[in-house]
């Protein structure tokens, strides 16, 4: 069994999954509504805050999976990119639970997971796969030929696209995680109403989306303030059909450039229900498959730590107390430091 900890941003997370790629238990500890009231998260009150919870959560994967440590083959934690101090927390539990008992650990690289999230049970996405991950810290596009690495094809140059929409529902008065909150809206509005730009910065595969919230900005202004309300849902849809129409264009492009014919997603964005539905009806037309996982495992979660962790080689003990997490990290960091 491989027991794995996440807590690299706002969420405390702890799984247990086998080594066949079973999940077993895939606990997560929102912080949402202690960072609401800031608009954003705080990292000095999510490392706190991680602190506090991690043990129970701990447990909870434990329990919930029906195992005890005892069961615990390997213990594999993220190790980076995230709020330092946050991931300090999670990287420390592991080295204990895992130095306690000798067993070996598996630093993880969070990105990673998010790609390799639907290599899980009960339907394994298999190599090759083209990879879209869109969080509120990340947003790129991965080629994968083999599960225990990736291949970034294209990435936002500014903004991720949760960014995007964390920064376009406070520019309209919505609630912080924006994303869900404009979905909602959205549902309500005309997609078309207003035309906001879809920049494809470059000749490759990269995105840009700060534009997008500058043109929103100016769009309110000139509507002013009763207009900007009233016409709230319209612009609400048709900023996210701008973010989706983006994202998909790169997807297709991507697609066809490197000849690939199964596509995962991953992120909070991949929440997204305009996303997945365009991104569902495409697949249908073209025939391309579509892993659009439970939002449990879009979001941060553990369970993609773990799926990341079969395919990477483990640090006996005591080989990983030297181990440091690192606020940034990519691919090739994690084979170094594997
Ligand atoms: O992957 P995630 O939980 O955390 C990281 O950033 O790593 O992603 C959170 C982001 C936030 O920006 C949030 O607004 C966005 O995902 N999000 C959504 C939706 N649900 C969450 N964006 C668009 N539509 C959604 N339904
Ligand atoms: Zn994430």
């Amino acid at each position: 069994m491989i027991l794995a900890l996440e807590t690299s941003c706002d969420d405390t997370c702890a799984a247990v999954v086998s080594p066949d790629g079973v999940i077993r238990s895939n606990v997560v500890a929102s912080q949402g509504l202690l960072h609401e009231r800031y608009g954003g998260v705080v990292p000095e009150i999510a490392s706190r805050r991680h602190l506090e919870v991690v043990d129970a959560v701990t447990s909870d994967a434990l329990e919930w999976a029906d195992v005890s440590l005892d069961d615990v083959d390997r213990v594999a934690v993220t190790r980076g990119p995230g709020l330092i101090g946050a991931l300090l927390v999670g990287v420390s539990s592991a080295k204990a639970l895992a130095a306690a008992r000798g067993l070996a650990l598996v630093p993880v690289d969070h990105l990673h997971g998010h790609v390799v999230a639907s290599t899980l049970e009960p339907d394994p996405i298999e190599a090759p796969y083209l990879s879209l991950v869109a969080s509120g810290g990340h947003t790129f596009l991965a080629r994968v030929d083999e599960p225990s690495t990736y291949r970034i094809l294209g990435q936002t140059l500014d903004d991720a696209a949760g960014e995007a929409f964390d920064k376009g529902a406070r520019l309209l008065g919505l609630g912080y995680p924006g994303g869900p909150a404009i979905d909602r809206l959205a549902r309500e509005g005309d997609p078309v109403a207003f035309a906001f730009p879809r920049s494809q910065p470059g000749d490759g595969l990269d995105l840009s989306f700060s534009g997008l919230k500058t043109s929103l900005l100016y769009r309110l202004r000139d509507l002013g303030e009763d207009e900007g309300a009233r016409r709230r849902a319209d612009l609400a849809a048709s900023y996210q059909r701008a973010i989706v129409d983006a994202l998909v264009a790169r997807v297709e492009q991507a697609l066809a450039r490197e000849g690939l014919d199964r596509l995962a997603i991953g992120g909070g964005v991949a929440a997204n229900s305009e996303l997945r539905q365009a991104l569902a009806d495409r697949s249908e037309r073209s025939g391309v498959g579509l892993w659009a996982p439970a939002l449990a495992l879009c979001t941060d979660n553990a369970a993609m730590v773990a799926a990341a962790a079969r395919h990477l080689p483990a640090l006996p003990y005591p080989d990983y107390l030297q181990l440091d997490a690192t606020a940034r990290l990519g691919p090739e960091d994690t084979r170094a430091a594997a």
